[in-house]
């Protein structure tokens, strides 16, 4: 990618702290003097946070798996034109609470969606554009799913089977085994403080501010 700025993403399933570790880096890369934008998929714009809500608290609408992956891609199409594009033009350092190997994992892996057929949107909706780091918060299914079920309603995706969350955690793996240079995995079963510690060395390592 030849954007001025960065574009660090972060994956994983129910559970793994996402959200934790996406507040820890913000704080240090402002620290490190750096002008950040924290955003999230499916979301992000007001328009795109529309399609969110479409996808995610529409509990009782049985939705295409086609549908699904169209609107994903709808609202990503949005938010990467009107907003992640012009922040990393403007240099900043974009964290992203998901991205597409979240389709790749849950509608490729989770609905069975041919993988060939994400790549092709992927292609469309992305042009040139790729994470420079994606960081994958790797968590055994149960763990997840006995932390996630402590917190806030489950949304329309995360109401899915134990099997369903199996065949995400395997492609995000796979995923990972592809990309290895692009994916860094972290162990989340680890305390929030020990998956910090190593992703601060991961990140320290990787890009020189
Ligand atoms: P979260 O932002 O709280 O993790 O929730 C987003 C939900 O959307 C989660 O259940 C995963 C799901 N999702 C997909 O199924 N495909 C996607 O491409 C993305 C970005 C999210």
């Amino acid at each position: 990618m030849s954007q001025p700025g960065l574009f660090i993403t972060f994956e994983g399933g129910e559970g793994a702290g996402k959200s934790t570790q996406i507040a820890r880096l913000h704080e240090w890369c402002e620290a490190q003097g750096q002008s950040v934008l924290l955003t999230r998929q499916p979301g992000g714009t007001a328009f795109a946070e529309q399609i969110r809500d479409l996808l995610l608290h529409q509990h009782d609408a049985l939705v295409d798996s086609k549908t699904e992956l169209l609107l994903l891609f709808a609202a990503r199409a949005q938010f990467l034109e009107s907003l992640v594009r012009p922040a990393l033009a403007a240099g900043k350092v974009v964290l992203c609470d998901r991205f597409t190997d979240s389709t790749f994992a849950y509608q490729g892996g989770g609905r069975g969606v041919p993988m060939a057929e994400i790549q092709r949107l992927a292609d469309y909706v992305h042009g040139d554009l790729s994470p420079d780091l994606t960081v994958l918060l790797d968590l055994p299914v149960a763990t997840g799913m006995a932390r996630a079920a402590n917190r806030s309603a489950a949304d329309r995706i995360e109401q899915e089977d134990r099997a369903f969350f199996e065949r995400v955690r395997e492609a995000y793996q796979a995923r990972a085994a592809a990309e290895p240079d692009r994916i860094v995995v972290l162990d989340a079963a680890q305390t929030p403080e020990q998956v910090w510690q190593a992703l601060q060395t991961e990140v320290e390592g990787r890009f020189s501010w």
